[in-house]
Order: C-alpha cells, then structure tokens, then sequence
C-alpha cells in the first residue's frame, strides 16, 4: 500500500489555511505543518524579523527550501504561505507530491480576519498599508492565477465556520480515495 499524499492548503493570508488545516489533521490524525513555523524553526527568527533583516527574497528560498523538505514528507497536512505557490518550483512540486487544496474569501473579509495579526506586527506584507482590503485585491490581481493552477480542488471560505471549511475539504479527500 502507498502512503498516503499530503494535503496541502494553500491560497492567500486569512484564508484560514493554518487553523482549518490544524482542524483536518486532528480529524485525519495526521501531522500538521506550518511551513512558515518550519522556516522560523530553522532560522530562530520571525517570519517579520526575516523579512526585515534578510528581505523577502532570503525569506522565499527558506520558504523553497521548506517545501523541498515537506514534500519528500507523505501522511501531513501541510499548510503553505500565501506566496509559497507563485514560485512554478514550488507549484509543481506540490501538485506532484500532494493534494493540493486552496482557500480563498472576499478580501474584505480576509481583511478582516488578519487585522489583529497585522496590527500585532505579523503581516510583512501588510505593515504599514492603509487600506488592507485594497492590498488585498491587489495580490489577488497577482496570484489567482498561480492558485488556480496549482489547486486540485478550491473552497470559498467566506462566511464559513473553520469548521464547515475543514469538513467541505474532508468530505473531498474522502472522495479521491
Ligand atoms: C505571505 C504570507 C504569509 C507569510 C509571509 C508572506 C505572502 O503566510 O508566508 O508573510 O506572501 O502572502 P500566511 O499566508 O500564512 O499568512
């Protein structure tokens, strides 16, 4: 018998990627990981206080590096970064190792789930934006694509409990079995 893929949740930051995928690992009993908590792990800093010292590119082969790692991994639930999929390395390898499941809502209310997070410093991205929802929408403009291509499945998560999302997308592994 083959071990069982990983699941991968990817899709942009307040997706709920991390919290749903901490929820579907409990469910499956399976090992979740954070690749933004693996590179913290590795490196002994922050994922700001890398961005800041080191810049976004330093941060990106950490990032590449990481999901090297995860996907040489089988039976996790790994969630990604928002911008872990731009990168067509990491995108294929993830597509070939894993199912691969994007998470998205409006970006108002992405919005508003990462405003506490942003306020406490931990959105590089979004330090210093005035009006995050337009940021927002802006890496939309940038990355749909990229998530488009790279999901074997996609679940609009606004207005969805974290756990009506975990059981849409537990229902859908079910079915690839
Ligand atoms: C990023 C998303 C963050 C983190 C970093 C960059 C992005 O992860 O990797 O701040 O490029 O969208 P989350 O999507 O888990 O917030």
């Amino acid at each position: 018998m083959t071990a069982p893929r990983n699941v991968v949740l990817a899709g942009p930051m307040g997706s709920g990627k991390s919290a749903v995928g901490r929820l579907l690992a409990q469910w499956l009993d399976r090992q979740f990981v954070d690749t933004d908590a693996l590179i913290s792990a590795a490196t002994g800093e922050s994922i700001p206080e890398l961005f800041e010292k080191q810049g976004e590119a330093a941060f990106r082969e950490l990032e590449a590096d990481a999901i090297e790692a995860v996907c040489e991994r089988d039976s996790l639930v790994v969630a990604v970064g928002g911008g872990a999929v731009l990168d067509p390395g990491n995108a294929e390898r993830l597509r070939r190792s894993s199912r691969v499941v994007v998470l998205d809502a409006t970006s108002e209310e992405l919005a508003a789930r990462v405003e506490g997070g942003r306020r406490a410093g931990q959105r590089p991205l979004l330090d210093g934006v005035e009006d995050v929802t337009a940021r927002l929408e802006a890496l939309r403009g940038e990355r749909e694509r990229a998530y488009a291509d790279v999901a074997h499945a996609s679940f609009d998560t606004t207005g969805q409990s974290l756990e009506r999302v975990a059981a849409a997308v537990a229902a859908w592994l079910e079915e690839q079995e």
